[in-house]
């Protein structure tokens, strides 16, 4: 037995308080129903798909599982193309595109669309009525959240401070995935150009149990039983976990960050700006370094940025290097094994049940 209220499981369709992160590009069909199938909660990070791959998606999970599985969706503010600022960015890559023996694309495109604007991906999703749909980067607007309502789903969104939970919250949403600062991949940040406190997975959890009425998921940094203790300990209802599942051979992850992942001389972590327009955690290289320089231009919108982000991973990785991967990753990354999913998520549980059993014994005793 877990020490968890359990409304919230039990609302997700879930045994375990186990949330396999949503992450674009890297979670899988696979991933997400190996999950499920274990007792937690897979998800799928359909965010940079149209709405029909992410239709596909939803079907080859259902394939794979009868279990509920989340799928997660970007509602960004939609960019703002601004040609010189792109331009200006383009020909600050143009040397590294060089290394390579490429040139940069003659224009950037913004690669995909906000929640908000695709009414397809909407009509989509009431259609496969999917368990659970989560949200990053702010909400969608007020009629999206009833249309998916009335389809029965559940609706998560993230908040990385209390104002953003405040507005989850003020949105009739479910539940608030509380994203710490240690966590790998895209800040949920609604606005990235608004300041940001940079709130740790610990103070903003406890923060958002104490302060709002929803239940809570934490997530950034958990790599392992004691850390989902940890999380529930501070009144969170599940955690959810990104980087942990990112080397399970169900992932997209290709060869070279899996095996940075695991190396033990993987190198620190750093949030970056430059491979996407957003601020994202994940391993430092060369293209971070590039966003830090202090000759660097002004970064073009996300995700708009992505798209010459993509270009430049393409022709590096072409030529065999690695050095402009879009390698996510939070803070604890070092933590990292590699091991099918659904052994994971046992694995998790059992160190969980230990990590429950070692805090009983630590308890203050009378003199
Ligand atoms: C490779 C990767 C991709 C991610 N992509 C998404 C995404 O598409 N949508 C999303 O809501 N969160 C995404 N995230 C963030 C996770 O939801 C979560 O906040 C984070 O993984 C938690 O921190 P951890 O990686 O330390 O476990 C991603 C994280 C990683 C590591």
């Amino acid at each position: 037995m877990h020490p968890t209220d359990s409304s919230l499981l039990n609302r997700l369709g879930i045994a375990a308080p186990i949330i396999q992160a949503p992450m674009a590009g890297v979670s899988t069909p696979a991933l997400a129903a190996a999950v499920s199938n274990a007792g937690g909660l897979g998800s799928l990070g359909i965010g940079a798909m149209n709405a029909e791959a992410a239709r596909e998606a939803i079907r080859a999970t259902r394939a794979l599982t009868a279990g509920p599985f989340n799928v997660n969706l970007f509602c960004h503010e939609p960019a703002q193309s601004d040609s010189t600022r792109e331009g200006a960015w383009l020909q600050y890559l143009a040397s590294v595109f060089a290394e390579f023996g490429a040139t940069p694309p003659a224009s950037l495109r913004e690669i995909y669309q906000s929640l908000r604007t695709d009414s397809a991906m909407v009509q989509m999703l009431v259609e496969e009525r999917p368990a659970v749909v989560s949200f990053h980067f702010g909400l969608p607007g007020q009629e999206i959240v009833r249309m998916l309502h009335e389809a029965g789903i559940v609706l998560l969104a993230c908040a990385t401070s209390l104002a953003e939970a405040r507005q989850i919250e003020a949105a009739g949403i479910d539940a608030i995935v509380a994203q710490g600062v240690e966590a790998g991949g895209h800040r949920g940040v609604f606005d990235p150009r608004e300041f940001d406190e940079g709130l740790g997975t610990l103070a903003l959890t406890r923060l958002l149990v104490r302060e709002t009425g929803l239940p809570v998921i934490a997530a950034g940094g958990i790599m392992d039983g004691a850390g989902i203790a940890a999380a529930l300990a501070l009144g969170a209802h599940a955690a959810q976990l990104g980087t942990a599942f990112v080397p399970c051979p169900e992932s997209a992850a290709d060869e070279a960050y899996r095996s940075v992942l695991l190396s033990r001389a993987a190198p620190p972590t750093t949030m970056t700006r430059a491979i996407s327009g957003r601020p994202a955690r994940g391993l430092s290289n060369r293209f971070t370094a590039l966003g830090l320089a202090a000759e660097a231009p002004g970064i073009p919108d996300y995700p708009i940025a992505y798209d010459a982000g993509k270009a430049l991973h393409a022709a590096a990785k072409a030529q065999g290097s690695a050095d402009f991967a879009a390698q996510w990753a939070g803070q604890a990354v070092a933590l990292s094994r590699a091991m099918p999913a659904a052994e994971l998520v046992r694995q998790l549980l059992l160190e969980l049940d230990e990590a429950v059993a070692g805090l009983a014994q630590a308890r203050p005793r009378p003199l």
